[in-house]
């Protein structure tokens, strides 16, 4: 393996490869950004010294989490709950569907005591299958800012942010590479230990975000295009969790 250690590969439901890594050999740590020291209203930190947030690339500190979509939401829920013991931070269920269960859950690692990253795995119900985004921590919001700026002026398209999620209170910047893979940069998020019980919200637009710019088409994926109306169509016909009534909510969610 790569890296070192002993790797198992798995398959999820949904058909995406999993790589679980036993033993890999830790890397040396990246050179990292210091965070800022702030003044806040009459609690001075800094005096006698001045601002100067370098403008640079965000300087990635780790991997964060990955976000996948699958038509069989339920099951690859339960797989990764039973085959790697992950537990459910939050629940996402659609408007006037709550019975028929959630269609998005924020999964985290059980550590025990040890808090862990809000979500690790985020899972949505869509049609589509796999890679959504993936998301990595940068030290703070200047480090998000300064590294979006950079990004903008080398003609990187933004897709949503800077804002601060409600699920897992990350601020967030997402962008697109080349390739049209999304990536997040984040800072601050929440950290759970296994002794917080999962939340349940209705799926929305509005509710991704507690401050920001309004979500945009190209973050939710709901681009009219001939290809993603085949696919939904494909997973209209497939023996999935996907009907008309789900592919209906979603719709609703993504517009409210
Ligand atoms: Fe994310």
């Amino acid at each position: 393996v790569p890296g070192g250690g002993k790797a198992v590969n798995l398959l999820d439901p949904s058909g995406v490869p999993v790589r679980v890594v036993h033993c890999a050999e830790p890397l040396p740590e990246l050179p990292g950004q210091r965070p800022l020291l702030l003044n806040f209203g009459a609690e001075h930190r800094r005096t006698n010294a001045t601002q100067r947030p370098p403008r640079e690339p965000s300087r990635i500190q780790r991997l964060g989490h990955v976000v996948l979509e699958t038509r069989v939401f339920a099951r690859a829920l339960d797989w990764y709950l039973d085959t790697l013991g992950m537990i459910v931070s939050d629940f996402l269920f659609l408007d006037g569907q709550r019975g028929r269960g959630p269609t998005m859950a924020f999964i985290r690692c059980d550590l025990g005591s040890v808090p862990a990253d809000h979500h690790t795995l985020a899972m949505h119900l869509g049609p589509g299958t796999g890679y959504v985004h993936s998301a990595y921590q940068v030290t703070d919001l200047d480090s998000i800012a300064a590294g979006g700026e950079y990004l903008n002026e080398r003609g990187y398209r933004r897709s949503w942010g800077i804002g601060r999620h409600i699920q897992g209170s990350q601020l967030f910047d997402y962008w697109r590479d080349p390739d049209h893979f999304m990536l997040e940069h984040f800072a601050d998020g929440d950290l759970f230990s296994c002794d917080v019980e999962p939340g349940w919200a209705p799926m929305s637009a509005s509710g991704l975000a507690q401050w920001g710019p309004p979500v945009t088409r190209d973050f939710l994926g709901a681009s009219p295009s001939p290809a993603k109306v085949r696919e939904v169509l494909h997973a209209l016909r497939g023996d999935n969790e996907l009907d008309p009534a789900r592919l209906l909510g979603l719709m609703k969610a993504m517009n409210s």
